[in-house]
């Protein structure tokens, strides 16, 4: 159960908002957070500490590509496929995974590392195209890029070629974090 392992957690969230049901999303993430997607179980925790319907708390993880129905391998990539992303190639970004990886959208590699979802806008159009993998965002993707990053997810679970959490405003001098 969240609230016996996240008490603490979830009483600071709760505290911030006046009104409860604004502490959704925040409590889904710690769900999220603990087994990798959204589980009944959870869902339904979270109605009850919201007093929601467990369907208000479904119909809000169904908006939101960001949350998880199902599990998800160890590196969840989104590719944006909104319109800036698409002028700009995210099909062909989709086109190289699925050729290094061999899966497509919804789908995970067979050693449940990598799981593949094409998303809306991330809200990095200035940088497309882009992808987020788990908390990361990884900006003006090119297939040599592409390579690196996953030969560096594969061999320490991380990669220098990251833009880190999305962050507005962008930090000063950030403007061509991405480019190396
Ligand atoms: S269109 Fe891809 S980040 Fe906005």
């Amino acid at each position: 159960m969240l609230k016996e392992k996240y008490q603490q957690e979830i009483d600071d969230i709760l505290s911030r908002y006046p009104v409860k049901r604004s502490a959704l999303i925040p409590l889904l993430y710690v769900a999220q957070r603990d087994q990798g997607y959204v589980t009944e179980v959870a869902m339904k925790e979270i109605a009850q500490i919201l007093k929601l319907t467990p369907p208000q708390v479904y119909e809000t993880i169904t908006f939101y590509t960001m949350l998880n129905l199902k599990p998800v391998g160890k590196f969840h990539i989104q590719v944006c496929k909104s319109l800036m992303c698409a002028l700009v190639g995210s099909d062909t970004v989709i086109g190289w995974i699925k050729t290094k990886l061999g899966i497509v959208p919804a789908e995970t590699t067979a050693d449940g590392l990598f799981t593949l979802s094409a998303v809306e806008c991330l809200a990095a159009c200035g940088t497309a195209p882009m992808m987020q993998i788990n908390d990361d965002y990884y900006e003006r993707l090119t297939e040599e890029k592409m390579d690196r990053i996953l030969a560096d997810l594969r061999s320490t679970g991380t990669s220098a070629l990251k833009s880190g959490p999305y962050m507005w405003p962008e930090p000063i001098g950030s403007a061509d974090r991405s480019s190396s």
